[in-house]
């Protein structure tokens, strides 16, 4: 009889406990112990000297870009449109003007120390090479609290409209589906997959992870831990936690509310999560504090085209009209702005940003009192509604300040009637959404923002949908055209994250340092 890897593991198992067997399986290569970590630009210090770049766009990818090239010599310069660099990684706070492609302006005009994330919100504990750069800036981070049992699911069809805690659809949820396999496993609808030894684990292992009673029924909790919520809490003297009443099963089969429960599963979203102290723009700020005047602001790109030697890149910069050459040109803008610049990338390259479509996320703040804290014990964390906008983002910064900034709505709005909305009507659906989380306190909702990244000049896109020619398209851009090299989140499989940026950014300058190096 052959020896399998698994019978060598249980065998470990057995012999030296838990801690053996997991150091087996490191030994194994199963499962790895260390995280994946930053990895420096494989060329020689001072590979770049000499050689011209110029980077379009000072948004992430543009920045790390320039920041790595800038530290292997290369004579590199970024032309960013704005006067701010950072791109989407931006940080609304008093003062700041939101302004459409029409022409519409938004003046912020919240407190002092109140902010709001527009774009770029959370920072995963895996995405290494943005941490490790705030890690080098000394960036404080704080926890970004993306989930919380006390927030709420509402859906106007299920409970009567009424919002129930994630906490109480999520134990309820476990207890009923425990319940109902236990059944199977107590019937016999599982003899064939599972010996009896495996049936009686089964059951005392869904006995302790649906908190069922002795008899496997789900009560509501059985063990008085409050999982699914008291409706007694307890307390001092004879006040002792009585269980909620368990919600019935069919009620708690919404698809709509568990996306919203599941989301922090992924790989990208799951604890944890981290956010700057005083805004995400700390970390572009710190880029461009290290780069100075090698980034140009408020020079928007207008043309681009091939030279015997490189490229001639085209900007204007207070009104008047400039040009730079350099050998190289890493493009790091959106694809829906570079669709609109005139430039001669080859015919399959431009195939795939004509021919690619870009998502419309947007999101509406509002300054208020604390509410959710104060009378909800909602303390950063998301809820969520299956109609209009949602979700609602509680701030997870500053907590137990007497106000701060929530988001109610932050979804893709093109294609929906949502997007058909005035301005008005937007934020009176947003507020009507808090209203149906938190009544009363739609009315405490002050100064709305609506930022709808579709219709941001200099963006126009929260980030790609797809690209021209899919996957295909992708390949295609990856490449180098010429003395051309795309990078930015959307020249990656990490698309709508920093990281993505970062990622794609160190890749291209990697790529040039090759050619440099063997030219
Ligand atoms: N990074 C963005 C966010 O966390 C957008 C995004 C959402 C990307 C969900 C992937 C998955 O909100």
């Amino acid at each position: 009889m052959g020896y399998t890897r698994r019978d060598f593991l249980t065998r470990v198992g057995q012999i030296g406990g838990y801690g053996a067997a997991f150091s087996a399986m490191q030994t194994l290569g199963l499962m790895s112990a260390k995280g994946e970590q930053w990895k420096a630009i494989a060329a020689a210090p001072g590979v770049g000297k000499d050689t011209k770049v110029v980077v379009l766009g000072g948004g992430m990818g543009g920045l790390v870009a320039a920041y790595e090239m800038k530290l292997l010599g290369y004579d590199v310069t970024v032309l960013e449109a704005r006067e701010r660099p950072g791109g989407r990684v931006w940080t609304g706070r008093k003062g700041d003007k939101v302004e459409f492609v029409d022409g519409t302006t938004q003046t912020i005009d919240w407190s002092d120390g109140n902010y709001q994330n527009m774009g770029a919100g959370r920072i995963p504990s895996t995405h290494w090479t943005i941490l490790k750069y705030c890690r080098d800036f000394k960036i404080p981070l704080e926890i970004e609290v993306n989930t919380t049992r006390s927030s709420l699911l509402q859906n106007d069809a299920a409970n009567g409209g009424k919002p129930v805690t994630q906490r109480k659809v999520e134990g309820d949820t476990r207890g009923h589906v425990s319940e109902l396999l236990a059944k199977c496993v107590v019937g016999g609808a599982l003899d064939q997959d599972f010996s009896a030894e495996d049936k009686a684990r089964m059951l005392t292992f869904l006995n302790s992870y649906g908190d069922l009673d002795k008899a496997n029924k789900y009560v509501g909790g059985s063990r008085g831990l409050g999982r699914a919520g008291f409706k007694v809490p307890p307390g001092a003297g004879k006040q002792v936690g009585v269980n909620d009443d368990p919600m019935d099963m069919k009620t708690l089969l919404d698809e709509n509310a568990w996306n919203g429960l599941l989301f922090t599963e992924e790989w990208a979203q799951q604890a944890t999560m981290m956010q700057c102290v005083g805004g995400n723009d700390a970390i572009p700020y710190a880029f461009a504090k290290q780069l100075g005047p090698i980034v140009k602001y408020s020079s928007p790109v207008t043309a681009f085209k091939r030279t015997a030697k490189g490229v001639s890149v085209t900007y204007t910069q207070g009104g008047a009209e400039k040009n730079l050459e350099a050998q190289y040109c890493i493009v790091a803008l959106p694809f829906e702005i570079l669709k609109k610049i005139d430039n001669d990338l080859s015919p399959a390259f431009k195939s795939v940003v004509t021919g690619s479509v870009a998502s419309g996320s947007y999101k509406i703040a509002w300054e208020a009192r604390r509410f959710w804290e104060q009378d909800y014990n909602i303390y950063g964390g998301l809820s969520f509604l299956s109609q209009g906008p949602s979700p609602v983002w509680y701030p997870s910064a500053n907590l137990m300040a007497d106000t701060g900034v929530v988001v109610c709505g932050y979804m893709e709005e093109q294609g929906t009637p949502f997007w058909d909305l005035t301005l008005d009507q937007k934020f009176a659906a947003s507020k009507a959404n808090m209203e149906k989380l938190h009544p009363g306190c739609g009315p405490e909702m002050k100064k709305p923002i609506y930022v709808s990244w579709r219709q941001i000049k200099y963006n126009e896109a929260s980030w790609i949908r797809s690209w021209g020619g899919g996957r295909a398209g992708y390949n295609i851009i990856t490449e180098a055209d010429g003395p051309y090299y795309f990078a930015g989140d959307t020249v990656s499989n990490v698309n709508a994250w920093m990281e993505g940026a970062a990622l794609s950014a160190k890749r291209v300058v990697q790529t040039i340092s090759d050619k440099v190096k063997s030219a």
